[in-house]
C-alpha cells in the first residue's frame, strides 16, 4: 500500500450525527464511488437468484448494518472503513482508537506474503521417515503438477512455493504430513490448494507408499500475517494511570486463558466485522487467529502493549489474514464490492492491512474502556435502543424510551415495557 497521500481526511467530526443518507452520500464523495454502488448501498438488496447460486436450499437473507469508521489513517493513508455487525460500539471502538492515534501518524502495517497451506495426510506407511524424505525428493514434480492446476495464478506471479513434509505422533500412529506453501496472490485461495493437494494425493500415494485420506487447506494460516503497530500518546490516552491500567489488562490477557479468550474476541469483533463487510470467510480468519494465538502451546494476546519510549502506549497486532479481492462471495456480493471500493484497496494484502490496523484499534479502546469506565456505560446507549425496539417502540419513542433505560440504569425489556406504556399512557 506504501506512504499514499490522497489530501483527503478520515477526520470528519460530526459523522456520527449525519442521518444514514448524509453519511453515505459524504462516504461517496470521499471514495468516489459511482452510482451504481451508491445506490446499492442505499437499498442493500441481495438478489435471490444471486443468493441461490452462492449456498443451497436459499429462502431468504439476513441483513447486518454497516458502519464505517471515521480517523483511520493506515501507512499514511487516510480511510473510511465500512464494518458488518450487529453489536453496538464497535465501530465507535475504532473511530476512537484511530482519532487518538492519527496526530501520532496512525497505524503502520505489514504482511509476511499472501502463501496458503494445503495439507495431505498420509497414513499406513512402514517408513515414514524414508517416505518423508521421498517425497521432498520430488518437489520439482510436485511443483509442476500443483502449477498445472491453475496456470492463470502461476500467470499473476503465483503458484506453488515450496514444500514441506513432517512425520507426526497420532493416537492412530504416526502419519506422513505434507504442507503445499502456494501463494494465492489476491484470491484467499481455500479452492485453488484444496485443488492441488486432490490432483497431488496419487503422487503421494505412491512415493511414499501409504494410504492419503485428507487433502485440505490448514487455517492456520501463519504464512499469510498480517501486523499491525502504532503508538498512542499518554495526553491521548488520558494519563499514566489509565496506560499502567490498560497494560495490567494485557498483562492479565496474555497470562491466562480465560480473559485471552474474551480480550481476542474484542479484537475480533473489529477484524470479523471488516471481512464479513468485504464478503470474505469470517470463519476462516477466526479460526487461524484464534489457533495462531495458542501457537507457544499456550492460549494468550494477540496483541503486545508496551510502554512507548515517550511513555505511551506502543501497540502491535499480527494475525493470519487469509482474505481475497477474487473468488467466492467477494467478488460477486455488490454490497462486498462496494465495500471494497469505499476501502480503495489494489489486493489481498492491501486489505489484510487494514483489517490488522482495525484489530489494534479495537483492542486498544477495549482495553482503554475495561481499566476505566467498563464497557457498560457506553454500549448501554445503543442496547438500550434496541431493547426499547424489542419492547415495541417504534419511530420516536426508540429514543425516548432508551433514553429512560439509561437514565434509570435499567437496561431491561420488562423496564422498556413499562416505559412504554406510560409513554403511550401520557400521549
Ligand atoms: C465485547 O464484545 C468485547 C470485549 O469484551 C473485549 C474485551 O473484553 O477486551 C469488550
Amino acid at each position: 500500500m506504501g506512504s499514499v497521500e490522497t489530501g483527503k481526511s478520515s477526520r470528519i467530526s460530526g459523522f456520527h450525527k449525519l442521518s444514514p443518507a448524509d453519511r453515505l452520500k459524504l462516504v461517496q464523495g470521499f471514495a468516489g464511488l459511482d452510482a451504481a454502488a451508491a445506490g446499492h448501498l442505499a437499498q442493500p438488496a441481495l438478489d435471490p437468484h444471486l443468493a441461490d447460486h452462492m449456498i443451497e436450499n436459499v429462502v431468504s437473507a439476513i441483513s447486518i448494518p454497516i458502519g464505517v469508521a471515521t480517523n483511520m489513517k493506515v501507512d499514511g493513508r487516510d480511510l473510511l472503513v465500512p464494518m458488518a455487525t450487529e453489536e453496538s460500539s464497535v465501530v465507535a471502538a475504532v473511530c476512537n482508537a484511530a482519532r487518538q492515534c492519527y496526530d501520532a501518524g496512525g497505524f503502520t502495517t505489514s504482511v509476511s506474503g499472501t502463501e496458503m497451506i494445503a495439507q495431505i495426510q498420509l497414513v499406513q506407511v512402514a517408513d515414514p521417515q524414508a517416505a518423508r524424505i521421498r517425497i521432498l525428493e520430488r518437489k520439482t514434480e510436485i511443483a509442476e503438477i500443483c502449477n498445472a492446476c491453475d496456470p492463470v495464478l502461476v500467470k499473476l506471479g503465483g503458484g506453488f512455493r515450496d514444500v514441506e513434509v513432517r512425520v507426526i505422533a497420532t493416537q492412530g500412529g504416526p502419519m506422513v504430513i505434507t504442507h503445499l506453501i502456494v501463494d494465492t496472490r489476491d484470491a484467499m485461495g481455500a479452492n485453488t490448494v484444496n485443488t492441488m493437494a486432490e490432483k497431488l494425493a496419487p503422487s503421494i500415494e505412491r512415493w511414499g507408499s501409504g494410504k492419503v485420506y485428507l487433502r485440505i487447506l490448514s487455517n492456520l494460516a501463519d504464512r499469510r500475517l498480517a501486523r499491525a503497530r502504532a503508538t498512542w500518546p499518554l495526553e491521548a490516552i488520558g494519563g499514566a494511570a489509565v496506560r499502567d491500567g490498560m497494560l495490567a489488562a494485557y498483562h492479565f490477557a496474555d497470562a491466562d486463558p480465560y480473559r485471552a479468550a474474551t480480550h481476542n474476541k474484542g479484537i475480533m469483533n473489529g477484524v470479523s466485522a471488516i471481512v464479513l463487510a468485504t464478503g470474505n470467510d469470517t470463519r476462516a480468519v477466526e479460526a487461524g487467529a484464534h489457533a495462531y494465538a495458542a501457537r507457544n502451546g499456550h492460549y494468550g494476546s494477540l496483541t503486545t502493549w508496551e510502554v512507548a519510549a515517550d511513555g505511551g502506549l506502543s501497540g502491535t497486532l499480527e494475525l493470519p489474514m487469509p482474505v481475497g479481492l477474487v473468488g467466492g462471495a467477494t467478488k460477486v456480493h455488490p454490497t462486498a464490492q462496494a465495500c471494497l471500493k469505499i476501502l480503495g484497496v489494489q489486493s489481498a494484502a492491501d486489505l489484510a492491512r487494514i483489517i490488522a490496523a482495525v484489530g489494534l484499534a479495537q483492542n486498544f479502546s477495549a482495553l482503554k474502556a475495561l481499566a476505566t469506565t467498563g464497557i457498560q456505560s457506553g454500549h448501554m446507549a445503543l442496547h438500550a435502543q434496541n431493547v426499547a425496539i424489542a419492547a415495541g417502540a417504534t419511530g420516536e419513542e426508540v429514543a425516548r424510551v432508551a433514553a429512560v433505560l439509561v437514565e434509570r440504569k435499567a437496561v431491561r425489556q420488562d423496564v422498556a415495557e413499562t416505559v412504554l406504556r406510560e409513554l403511550r399512557g401520557k400521549a
